[in-house]
């Protein structure tokens, strides 16, 4: 399903609908696993999830989430790391449990990092598979850190990033330079296996990897082309897609 909307209507509509999951899990005992992205797009949405925990007593108590990727050789405080944004736009202002939150650590030795990534997969089917995943698009058609180039049947694991995606990562850091080259992501595979997706792409800069991901042929060279193999996705847009 494609929807046309302005950014804050599509907060509100997918704030709104993961509420009324984790609503409908609570009622019998059960936990949300959500499959969370960062970056410029899901900020609105995340301060839609905080208002409504805020205003409308949205608890998060029964909710599981695992984020899509973070940078290898950063910290968790570092201003930049995926697991600091988190906290700043979601997880200090709603009543997860620590111990629900997954992020892929970046700072791992690279001996134990595939090690590590089989155990965050192993995690995710411990729970039951993510029922809801978020995610946002790059330029070049990458959805978590899954570059062109990654095959649908990848897991999560430690990548290369992309000349295009630290150069566009470049201002936050200051430089081009200070980008880390590395990121551990989810896998195509493991963004797949989500029983439903609900992929973000606002701003014409998108349109051109969007219509691709959607109109286009399924291929590794644009990874977000694989979700139409997908049968739950909701592209939410504020441009026109024909
Ligand atoms: C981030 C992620 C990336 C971003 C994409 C778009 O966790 O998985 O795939 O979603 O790079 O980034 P923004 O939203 O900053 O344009």
């Amino acid at each position: 399903m494609i929807l046309e909307d302005t950014i804050d209507n599509h907060a509100k509509l997918i704030g709104w609908q993961i509420a009324d999951a984790i609503e409908t899990k609570r009622q019998s005992n059960e936990h949300l696993v959500l499959g969370l992205a960062t970056g410029s797009t899901p900020i609105p949405l995340y301060q839609e999830l905080v208002r409504l925990h805020r205003e409308a007593n949205i608890s998060f108590e029964n909710v599981y989430t695992f984020n899509l990727d973070e940078y290898c050789g950063l910290e968790k405080k570092h201003p930049e790391s995926y697991n600091y944004f988190m906290r700043q736009h979601l997880f200090d202002h709603i009543d997860i449990p620590q111990d629900n939150i997954f992020i892929p650590r970046g700072t791992l030795e690279q001996v134990f990092v595939n090690d590590y990534c089989v155990g965050y997969e192993m995690k995710i089917q411990e729970l039951g598979g993510i029922d809801i995943q978020i995610l946002g698009i790059g330029r070049n058609g990458h959805i978590g850190f899954n570059e062109p180039g990654s095959s649908r049947a990848s897991i999560t694991r430690r990548v290369e990033l992309a000349h295009t995606t630290r150069r566009d990562a470049a201002p936050a850091f200051e430089g081009f330079d200070n980008v880390p080259s590395f990121a551990i992501t989810m896998g195509m595979k493991t963004i797949m296996s989500a029983k439903r997706i609900i992929l973000m792409a606002f701003g014409e800069n998108k349109k051109q990897a969007t219509k691709q991901a959607i109109l286009g042929d399924i291929t590794d060279e644009l990874p977000a082309s694989f979700l139409q193999q997908h049968s739950n996705v909701t592209y939410c847009t504020d441009f026109n897609i024909e």
